[in-house]
């Protein structure tokens, strides 16, 4: 989770995330190239003295600084849709998840065992233990397997949510009337937060999403004790 002056992204806990890092980085270090350059010839146009004074054109500098931006374009181009097939891939999931949006929580369905299903509401604040983190903490968190591919499919009963888990690379609407389709693979163990992140009304801050991340073994255990409830 992101904790105090964090500005940056958060350490990644999938390798789709890890992936969008490198690129945010790859794209940020020709961003900085390109400032730099402009930012020159902008800061030399001052010192100009104008002694070309029947210049008319210019083709091949024309030429030049056409093509080659069109060029530096495309190393971002190429990486960037090469990210968007990956995030898109659905590699045989092991477990399929559901979740639901309403004003204003989350409702969960497990649907490969038996449906078990459940809200999950955030703790206000006079009620937060005194580890809890506010306005992030929920009553009943999700829980997941590490080390397996994790299919998820978002939707919404009212209006529009958006199910945003930042550690994991996750950003997918739910809409009332469409089921959309992601997935993930979390590789490590722990709490992963996230909130809503499509505006959906006067309590749209208050419906985090808590990620419980767990050894194969434990997620067996917790699924099959919730199966007889
Ligand atoms: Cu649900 Cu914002």
């Amino acid at each position: 989770m992101s904790t105090w002056a964090n500005l940056g992204l958060q350490d990644s806990a999938s390798p789709l995330m890890e992936q969008l890092i490198f690129f945010h980085d790859h794209a940020l270090l020709i961003l900085v190239m390109i400032t730099v350059l402009v930012g020159y010839l902008m800061f030399m146009l001052f010192f100009n003295n104008y002694i070309n004074r029947f210049l008319l054109h210019g083709q091949l500098i024309e030429m030049i600084w056409t093509i080659l931006p069109a060029i530096i374009l495309l190393f971002i181009a190429f990486p960037s849709l090469r990210l968007l097939y990956l995030l898109d891939e659905i590699n045989e999931p092991s477990v399929t998840l559901k979740s639901i949006g309403h004003q204003w929580y989350w409702s969960y369905e497990y649907s490969d065992f038996n449906n078990v299903e459940f809200d999950s509401y955030m703790i206000p604040t006079n009620e937060i233990a005194n580890d809890g983190f506010r306005l992030l903490d929920v009553d009943n968190r999700i829980v997941l397997p590490m080390n397996s591919q994790i299919r998820i499919l978002v939707t919404a009963a009212d209006v529009i949510h958006s199910w945003t888990i930042p550690a994991l690379g996750v950003k997918v609407d739910g809409t009332p009337g469409r089921l959309n389709q992601t997935n993930f693979f979390i590789n490590r163990p722990g709490l992963f937060y996230g909130q809503c992140s499509e505006i959906c009304g006067a309590n749209h801050s208050f419906m985090p999403i808590v990620i419980e991340s767990v050894p194969v073994n434990y997620f067996i255990k917790w699924i099959s004790n919730n199966l007889n409830s």
